[in-house]
């Protein structure tokens, strides 16, 4: 039966995330056109939702993603000339990047198999839990090319200088307990307990100031590449902005501390409910 669009992702939303899975599990979750295409269109469904304060990604059955799928991304749309593959890549890099600046917080849980291009989503997400049991390799050595896809970048910005030589010019898969110990993942859990660990951490999340969260993603990654001097003064607009933004809910904050000491934020969050 030939796939359907819709079918190459699945997504739920239950108390406040959005649970979206790469949903090609035969292919083990291979990224394809069709799955690029459908991946925009379900952060586009989700990203304004009020029922949306946390995005998690994560893939169906033994792989999170096989990268890219090396017979549909590749040898189909190159056989259709360089026009076929510069949008091929338009729409595999453009949900990253939508993922990178998402308005709301995002986890990867990477359950299984992740490859080369999977590494592209894997950094677009601000926080990665890994399974375990999850094996990480870029493999492009293995068939003949770079990482390209901004894989190259990912662990050059990631993972140590020689760390990221090693797994770039060997291929050679690491499991997620090693991912975790080189930081391109921040933790990593047996596979049964993975689910209830990021719900926990998304859990965390939800209780933050959304307007607040969202200034604060942006700023660890632009801050990355900016002088001190710049990082400062970007730091001051951007808290200006966001100021204005959600002055009542920052007030709110202040208020709960020091008129009613209801809480302490030294040690937790205001509550954002009343
Ligand atoms: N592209 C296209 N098809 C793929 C991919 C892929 N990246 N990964 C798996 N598949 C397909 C297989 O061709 C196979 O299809 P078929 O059932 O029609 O024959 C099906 O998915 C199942 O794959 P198997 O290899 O049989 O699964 P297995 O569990 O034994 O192995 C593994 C899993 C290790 C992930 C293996 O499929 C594999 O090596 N895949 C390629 C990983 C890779 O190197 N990806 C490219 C990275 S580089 C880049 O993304 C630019």
């Amino acid at each position: 039966m030939a796939e359907e669009i819709e079918d190459t992702v699945a997504f739920d939303v239950e108390g406040g995330i959005a649970w979206v899975r790469f949903n090609r599990p035969a292919k083990r979750n291979s990224m394809s056109p069709a799955l690029n295409r459908r991946m925009m269109q379900v952060l586009d469904e989700l990203e304004f939702r009020d029922d949306v304060g946390v995005l998690v990604l994560s893939g169906e059955g033994a792989a999170w993603s096989a990268g890219m799928d090396l017979k549909e991304y590749f040898r189909e749309t190159e056989a259709k000339g360089q026009g076929a593959v510069r949008k091929a890549q338009a729409e595999a890099y453009g949900w990253w990047r939508r993922l990178r600046w998402y308005r709301v917080p995002t986890i990867a849980m990477v359950n299984g198999w992740c490859f080369g291009g999977g590494y592209g989503p894997l950094f677009a997400c601000d926080l990665a839990f890994a399974a375990d049991e999850a094996q990480f390799a870029l493999s492009e050595i293995n068939w003949g090319i770079l990482p390209g896809g901004g894989a190259t970048k990912v662990v050059v910005d990631l993972l140590s200088m020689r760390d990221a030589m090693y797994h770039a010019l060997t291929g050679e898969l690491i499991d997620g307990r090693k991912a975790a110990a080189w930081k391109l993942v921040n933790e990593s859990h047996p596979l049964e307990g993975l689910k209830a660990r990021v719900a926990e951490v998304a859990g965390i999340l939800l209780k933050k100031n959304p307007v607040a969260l969202k200034a604060t993603k942006d700023a660890i990654r632009r801050v990355a590449e900016m002088t001190y001097d710049n990082a400062e003064d970007y730091l001051v607009r951007a808290q200006e902005a966001a100021n204005s933004f959600d002055n009542e809910g920052r007030k709110e904050g202040i208020r709960q501390f020091i008129d009613e000491k209801s809480y302490k934020p030294g040690l937790g969050a205001y509550d954002k409910a009343r």
